[in-house]
């Protein structure tokens, strides 16, 4: 059994759901104690509890990111129950698809508070603790997205913010080594979860043309676990991982 994180104490955001799920499952196998974060608290404990039943340990921590009391409390909570915080995920997310022109600005607050100020504030809660803790450190994930690199149609916001965690990133890094505390951004591609059943898909794998191939969550937490597997002078900064067939993304033809 794949003991490589055994008992770090990581939380990851977005954890009811996809890439996010996925993540806190593999680092639970992999021996950490997960910090399970989103909103709904009915299903982070169904996600705990099948971690508990694989032998993996997790709790549930009800937290809506976007609000600063909340996130101030949750990485108390993480402390009171686990002493220290060595992994932040910073995975919970939504998409957007709004042309410019029809895109409110309380739409585009609303994508920028999940998916950028939503990352600050986990991001500064996290260097606080891993800062003041003994031993000092830690590592930060973001989950970035291909349209960081490549954007689709009429997706401003996400796009924006997407980049915007690059930068963010980059940041963290820099700022960071003196703590010990460094930063790493993964950019998926097309991924089982609530983004891609949205257009129909409900399993990982091929779809009906070679460009509609979805990969698992399962296949991006392996880059998460990989991350956090390396020695603690060492970094894996940025990762993109893309179904083979994601042709748009590599090149022409
Ligand atoms: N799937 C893809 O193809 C793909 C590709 C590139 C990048 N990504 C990125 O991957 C990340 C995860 O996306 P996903 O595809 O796994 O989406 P998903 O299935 O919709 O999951 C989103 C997760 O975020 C949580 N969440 C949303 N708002 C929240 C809030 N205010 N506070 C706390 N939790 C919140 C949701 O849980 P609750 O509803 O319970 O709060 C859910 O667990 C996102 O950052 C996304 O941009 C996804």
């Amino acid at each position: 059994m794949d003991q490589s994180m055994r008992d770090r104490v990581a939380i990851v955001t977005g954890a009811s759901n996809g890439i996010g799920k996925g993540i806190a499952e593999a680092f639970a196998a992999a021996g950490a104690k997960v910090v399970l974060v989103a909103r709904r608290k009915d299903v982070l404990d169904g996600v705990a509890r099948d971690i508990a039943s694989s032998g993996g340990q997790a709790m549930a921590a009800p937290c809506d990111v976007t609000n600063e009391a909340e996130v101030v409390a949750l990485f108390q909570r993480a402390r009171d129950a686990y002493s220290r915080v060595d992994i932040v995920v910073n995975n919970a997310g939504v998409a957007s698809g709004t042309a410019i022109d029809a895109l409110s600005l309380a739409a585009w607050n609303d994508v920028v508070a999940i998916n950028l100020t939503a990352v600050f504030l986990m991001c500064r809660e996290a260097v606080k603790v891993m800062k003041a803790q003994s031993p000092q450190g830690g590592r930060i994930i973001n989950m970035g997205s291909v349209s960081a690199k490549t954007p689709r149609p009429d997706s401003i916001a996400y796009t924006a913010t997407k980049h915007a965690i690059q930068g963010m990133t980059h940041q963290l890094t820099m700022d960071g080594r003196q703590y010990g505390v460094v930063a790493s951004v993964i950019h998926p591609g097309a991924t089982l979860s609530s983004f891609t059943s949205r257009r129909g898909r409900t399993d990982a794998g091929p779809g009906a043309t070679p460009d509609d191939y979805v990969m698992s969550a399962a296949d991006v937490a392996k880059v998460a676990v990989l991350m956090c597997s390396l020695p603690p002078e060492v970094n894996l900064y940025e990762a993109t991982i893309l179904p083979n067939n994601m042709r748009s993304f590599i090149g022409r033809g």
